[in-house]
């Protein structure tokens, strides 16, 4: 990847348009930036090897060193799709299962390795477009109050160029997927299938993801479906 400063030219690589960055804000403020610019096209992706106002979900911060993958992918979209949020997950721990590391999922798109997260995504709309941000820890992984976390480099020889054309190669086969080979790769990879969570104080009993992306948990004998909220295990 390019370690100037603030190239602007592209690159190609697996079918997108690149923009490279050394540090920049966040990839995903600079996307916002280009939509609202109108410079942003279909398949464009902007890197940076840091970010300095890195972002996370729920307005968290995501600590942005050098030697991780911070990436944010822009496509054209008409309309929100919550099933591409499964898409991402899937590719993203089939890109890590490349390396020969198992990972998981915690719904709708954590990855955590041995339980620890070492990748989030922020998924966000934006006029005619969806703006998917992907965070891989690499060679360091931030301490944070939440949740544990770990990195690529305990577990292989991982460079961060070649992990994301692995990444770019798995978004395009799977974005494009049928939803049903995708909800199957996303259940065989979740984590807590059939266990109890805590979702809004309770515990549910969790079922999987339906047809049209929604997370089904069983409370009591009710069958719940949940949109967008945050469930613990
Ligand atoms: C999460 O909270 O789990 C989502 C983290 C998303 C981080 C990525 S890194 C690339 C892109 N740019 C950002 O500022 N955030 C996303």
């Amino acid at each position: 990847m390019n370690s100037s400063k603030t190239t602007k030219g592209y690159t190609r690589l697996a079918g997108y348009k690149v923009l490279s960055f050394d540090k920049i804000s966040s990839t995903q403020t600079y996307a916002h930036d280009m939509i609202a610019s109108g410079e942003a096209r279909d398949c464009t992706a902007i890197v940076a090897q840091a970010q300095y106002a890195g972002r996370g979900r729920y307005r968290r911060n995501w600590v942005s060193h050098h030697g991780n993958l911070y990436v944010s992918f822009i496509f054209s979209c008409d309309e929100r799709d919550s099933r591409l949020a499964y898409a991402v997950a899937v590719a993203i721990v089939d890109t890590i299962a490349s390396y020969g590391i198992r990972a998981e999922i915690k719904w709708p798109n954590d990855v955590l390795i041995d339980g620890k997260k070492v990748s989030g995504v922020l998924i966000e709309y934006a006029g005619r477009f969806v703006i998917v941000g992907i965070g891989i820890n690499v060679l360091t992984n931030p301490t944070v109050a939440e949740y544990k976390t770990t990195k690529l480099a305990d577990y292989a020889d991982v460079t961060v160029l070649d992990l994301f054309n692995r990444l770019s190669k798995n978004l395009e086969k799977w974005r494009k997927a049928d939803f049903n080979s995708v909800r199957q790769r996303w259940m065989d990879a979740a984590a807590g299938i059939n266990t109890m969570v805590k979702y809004r104080g309770e515990m549910v009993k969790l079922i999987g993801i339906n047809d049209s992306g929604a997370l089904v948990v069983r409370h009591k004998n009710e069958y719940v479906l949940i949109h967008g909220d945050e469930i613990f295990m």
